[in-house]
C-alpha cells in the first residue's frame, strides 16, 4: 500500500472516469432473467462445501482471503492498494472495494477465477451509504422522516442498484449514536437516540439483505462502526471514546445489536480507542461481546488501515505485533492495510498465532461469499443488462423525490411565510442555490452530481412559468481559504467568487429589494460534514450570517433554506428569519423535493433526531440526559444551580421537533391501567386532532421515565412513535403498548432488568412539548 493524495490518484489513473464513460469490452452478459435463478443457502451443504475447499487451501491462500484491497474509481482513505492484479492471480485477495460496474467487476472476478489456483470468487464492497446511483438524503435526513418504510425502501433501491452494478456488499448501515454536532459524521448516522437508531438500523438491514442474501438483487450489509465511534471526544474524528459500561450498554451498543438481530452478516470495526483499547484490537468487544454474548457468526472487517493504526495508538511497535493483536481480538478481514497478508504467515511460523485462528477467520469470510451465492455464480452481480434497466431508473428517481420530501424539517414558519405562491417574485440568494453536488451530500457513492437537481432548478420545475426568479450568490460558502482549498482537494468543486463579501452582499440586497420574498439557500458544502470533517464552530460558515442580516434589513419576508449535515447553532436565524426549512443534503432529487415543500405541494412532516443547540458551548446536549441534584428551573438569581451564566440550558430545537403547515392538538394521554404487571402490558392512548387548514402528517412520540431506580435514569427516553396522516379537522386515536421489556436497563451489576416502581409516560409532538401520565410496574 502507498500513501496517496487525490491529485496523485488522478494522475495515476487510480480514480477513473464515471463508468458510463468507459468502453471496455467484455463477454456479453446473460439476459437478466437467467441470472436471477439461485439456490437459497443450506447450512449443512455450506459447511461441507467450505470444509472441502479449506482442505485444499494453503496457509498463504487462507491468509489471502483475509485481505481486502481498494481499487478503482474511488479513494476513501489515506493510502491505496498496490499490485492488485498480481495478488488476485496468486490468491492473495479475498475482496475488493471502491470499484463497481458489471464491466469492472467482471474483469477482476475473471482474473480470480481464471488465474488463481483455487478460483475462489472475490467479494465486492462499496460505501453505499444513502443510495448508489440514485442518491437519497443523508442518513441524518432519512432519520428525520421518522418513516421506517421509506428508509427501508431507500435501502432496497440502493441494494437493487448496487447489485446491478457489480456489488454484493455495502458498508452500511452506520448506526453510531452521536450527540456531538461538531463530529462531521453525525450526517451519516440517525442522530442521538438509541431506540430510533435501532429501528432504523433494522429497517436498513431488511432493505439491503431482504430475506435471502443469495438473491441477485440483495447485498450484504456491514454494520458500522463497531463500536462507539459516535462518542469521539470533542467531536474530533478518530478521537478517543471513554465511557461507563452502563452508558455503553444502555445507550450506545443497542443499535449494533439491533442490526445484527435483523441479520446483518458483517461488521466493521471502528477506528477509536474504547476505554483504553482501540476497537480493532479489542478482544472484549470483538469476541466476548460480539461473538460469545451476542452470538454473531458473520465476519468482521476492519475500517481502512485500522490495524496499522494500532501502532500510533500504542498497541504495538510494528505491523508484526499489531497483526497479532487484531487477530487475537477477533478481526477477520484487513481493509487495505495488508498487515495480515504480510505478517500472519511469520506469526504462525513463530508460534505466536495458530493456524486454527486463521482458519476461523477464513471460514467466516468464505461463508459470507457462500451466502451471497458467489460460489454458485460468481457473476451474479455483474449483469450489464440489469444495470442498464435498473440504475437511476425513473421509478427510483420518483422514490428519491418522495422520500426526500419526508426528510425536510420545518423549523420555523411565522406569518405563513411558507408555502410560497407560485406567482411570487422570488429573490433566490445564497451560495447553495445552484449547487448540484452539494445536494448529494458526503459519501455519495456512485452518484453523479450532474444528475442532481439544484434548489433553483427544483423551484423552476415545481413553480412553473408564473414565478419570477432573480438570483444573487450573496456570499461564498466559506471565508477560510485554507478550508476551501482542503475541501476542493477532496472533490469539493467549490467555485470561489473573487468579489469582496461587501460587494456580494450589496448585490444580493439589490436583488432582494426588487422581489416580494427572499429565499436564502445557505449552509454547509457537502465536504464540511462526513469523515474527517469535524467543525469546532457550528454556525453558518463564512459571511453567510452577514448576508442573512443584510437581507433581513430589506424588510422583505426572509425564508431560510438550510443545506447541511449536522445540527447547526442558529440563534440569530431563529430569532429573525420568517421561515426556516432544514433540508439536509437531500439527494439526487433534492431540489424538486425542496420545491415541493416550499410551494406547498407537500406538507412537511420531518422532525429532527439530533438536538440543535443555541451555542456550541452547550454540546453535548441531548434530550435523554440525566437529572442533576441542582436542576435549574428558571430561578434567575439563584447561584447554585446547574446552568450557564451566558447561555440558557435549553436547546434551540429539541429532539423530535419539526413543524407542519397545519397544526395538531393533543388531548391528555390515558392509560389502560395504573399498573403494569410483570409480563403484562399497559396501553397508552392519545387523541390527536388536525386543527389547521391543511391535511398533514404528524409524528406522535412516546417517552418513558423511570422515576426512581437503583441507578439514576434519564429524564425521558423515546420508546415508540407513530407517524399518522390526518385530514384537516380530523381526529385520530393513537394507541401504544408498553411492556416490561420497554422499561429495562443495566443495573448496578450490569444485569438487564426492569425495576418495580413508578414510571412517567410522556406523549407529544416533540421531546419537550409533551403531556404526562403515570403507572406503576408491579413485580
Ligand atoms: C473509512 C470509513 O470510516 C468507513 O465508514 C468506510 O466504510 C471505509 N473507510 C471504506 O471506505
Amino acid at each position: 500500500m502507498r500513501k496517496i493524495s487525490l491529485a496523485l490518484a488522478l494522475s495515476l489513473g487510480l480514480v477513473c472516469p464515471p463508468l458510463h464513460a468507459q468502453k471496455a469490452k467484455t463477454k456479453k452478459a446473460a439476459p437478466a432473467a437467467v441470472q436471477q435463478k439461485h439456490t437459497p443457502t443450506n447450512p449443512a451443504q455450506m459447511k461441507k462445501f467450505i470444509d472441502e475447499l479449506m482442505a485444499k487451501m494453503t496457509l498463504e491462500e487462507k491468509i489471502g482471503q483475509l485481505n481486502l484491497v481498494s481499487v478503482g474509481f474511488t479513494v476513501t482513505g489515506p493510502v491505496v492498494s498496490e499490485n492488485v492484479d498480481e495478488k488476485i492471480s496468486k490468491g492473495l485477495v479475498g475482496g475488493v472495494f471502491n470499484t463497481f460496474t458489471p464491466i469492472a467487476v467482471r474483469k477482476l472476478q475473471e482474473k480470480a477465477l481464471s488465474q488463481s489456483r483455487l478460483k475462489i470468487p472475490l467479494i465486492f464492497g462499496y460505501d453505499v451509504i444513502h443510495g448508489h446511483r440514485t442518491i437519497f438524503p443523508m442518513p441524518i435526513g432519512l432519520a428525520a422522516s421518522w418513516d421506517l418504510a421509506a428508509i427501508e425502501r431507500s435501502a432496497r433501491i440502493s441494494a437493487d442498484e448496487a447489485s446491478a452494478d457489480g456489488l454484493n456488499w455495502v458498508f452500511s448501515p452506520m448506526v453510531d449514536v452521536a450527540r456531538d454536532p461538531r463530529w462531521g459524521r453525525v450526517s451519516e448516522g440517525s442522530g442521538e437516540d438509541t431506540w430510533l437508531t435501532s429501528q432504523i438500523a433494522m429497517a436498513m438491514v431488511r432493505g439491503y439483505q431482504g430475506t435471502d442474501l443469495a438473491a441477485y438483487n440483495t447485498v450484504m450489509a456491514c454494520v458500522k462502526h463497531f463500536a462507539l465511534y459516535g462518542a469521539a471526544e470533542a467531536g474530533r474524528d478518530y478521537n478517543t471514546t471513554d465511557m461507563s459500561d452502563r452508558r455503553m450498554l444502555d445507550e450506545y451498543l443497542p443499535p449494533y445489536k439491533a442490526a445484527l438481530d435483523a441479520g446483518a452478516a458483517s461488521v466493521m470495526s471502528s477506528f477509536n480507542d474504547i476505554n483504553g483499547v482501540p476497537a480493532t484490537g479489542n478482544k472484549w468487544l470483538m469476541t466476548d461481546l460480539l461473538r460469545t454474548k451476542w452470538g454473531f457468526d458473520g465476519f468482521v472487517v476492519t475500517d481502512y488501515t485500522a490495524i496499522n493504526e494500532l501502532i500510533p495508538h500504542g498497541m504495538g511497535k510494528n505491523e508484526y505485533e499489531v497483526a497479532k493483536v487484531a487477530l487475537d481480538a477477533g478481526i477477520d478481514m484487513d481493509m487495505v492495510g495488508e498487515v495480515f497478508l504480510n505478517h500472519l504467515g511469520q506469526l504462525v511460523k513463530d508460534g505466536k498465532v495458530t493456524p486454527a485462528q486463521i482458519d476461523v477467520a477464513c471460514r467466516r469470510i468464505l461463508e459470507g461469499k457462500y451466502k451471497l451465492g458467489l460460489f454458485e455464480d460468481p457473476y451474479r452481480y455483474a449483469n450489464e443488462q440489469r444495470a442498464k434497466e435498473t440504475l437511476l431508473k425513473k421509478e427510483y428517481r420518483e422514490a428519491a423525490r418522495d422520500i426526500a420530501r419526508r426528510t425536510l424539517v420545518l423549523l420555523k414558519n411565522q406569518n405563513q411565510a411558507l408555502p410560497l405562491k407560485k406567482t411570487a417574485s422570488i429573490a433566490l440568494v445564497g451560495p447553495l442555490v445552484k449547487s448540484q453536488i452539494d445536494q448529494l451530500g458526503n459519501w455519495n457513492g456512485a452518484g453523479d452530481w450532474k444528475q442532481a437537481i439544484s434548489v433553483e432548478q427544483g423551484i423552476r420545475n415545481v413553480a412553473g412559468p408564473n414565478v419570477k426568479i432573480t438570483y444573487a450568490k450573496g456570499a461564498n460558502i466559506a471565508a477560510d481559504t485554507l478550508m476551501l482549498q482542503r475541501l476542493n482537494a477532496h472533490g469539493g468543486m467549490l467555485e470561489i467568487d473573487p468579489r469582496t463579501p461587501q460587494e456580494m452582499i450589496r448585490e444580493a440586497v439589490q436583488v432582494a429589494q426588487r422581489a416580494e420574498v427572499v429565499v436564502a439557500v445557505v449552509g454547509e458544502s457537502q465536504g464540511m460534514t462526513g469523515e474527517a470533517s469535524s467543525r469546532a464552530d457550528i454556525t453558518l460558515p463564512g459571511h453567510q450570517l452577514d448576508l442573512l442580516k443584510a437581507l433581513k434589513a430589506t424588510g422583505k419576508p426572509l425564508v431560510v433554506v438550510l443545506m447541511n449535515g449536522r445540527p447547526l447553532a442558529l440563534k440569530w436565524e431563529n430569532d429573525h428569519a420568517d421561515a426556516i426549512l432544514e433540508t439536509w443534503f437531500a439527494g439526487t432529487e433534492g431540489g424538486n423535493a425542496i420545491a415541493d415543500v416550499l410551494f406547498g405541494n407537500y406538507n412537511p412532516s420531518g422532525k429532527i433526531t439530533a438536538t440543535f443547540p443555541q451555542a456550541v458551548g452547550q454540546v453535548p446536549i441531548y434530550y435523554n440526559h440525566k437529572a442533576t441534584g441542582r436542576p435549574y428551573a428558571g430561578q434567575l438569581l439563584d447561584k447554585y444551580k446547574s446552568r450557564y451564566l451566558d447561555v440558557p440550558n435549553e436547546p434551540l430545537y429539541p429532539f423530535g421537533y419539526g413543524l407542519s403547515y397545519t397544526t395538531f392538538s393533543y388531548a391528555a394521554p390515558t392509560l389502560s391501567s395504573k399498573t403494569l404487571q410483570a409480563g403484562g402490558t399497559v396501553n397508552v392512548t392519545v387523541q390527536v386532532k388536525n386543527t389547521g387548514n391543511l391535511d398533514g402528517e404528524e409524528v406522535v412520540q412516546l417517552y418513558v421515565q423511570d422515576v426512581v431506580g437503583s441507578v439514576t435514569r434519564p429524564v425521558k427516553e423515546l420508546k415508540n412513535f407513530q407517524k399518522i396522516f390526518l385530514k384537516k379537522g380530523e381526529t385520530k386515536t393513537v394507541t401504544f403498548t408498553l411492556r416490561e421489556e420497554d422499561l429495562k436497563f443495566h443495573d448496578l451489576n450490569l444485569n438487564y432488568v426492569a425495576e418495580p416502581g413508578d414510571f412517567n409516560v410522556y406523549v407529544g409532538t416533540n421531546s419537550r412539548d409533551v403531556q404526562a401520565a403515570s403507572f406503576t410496574l408491579v413485580k
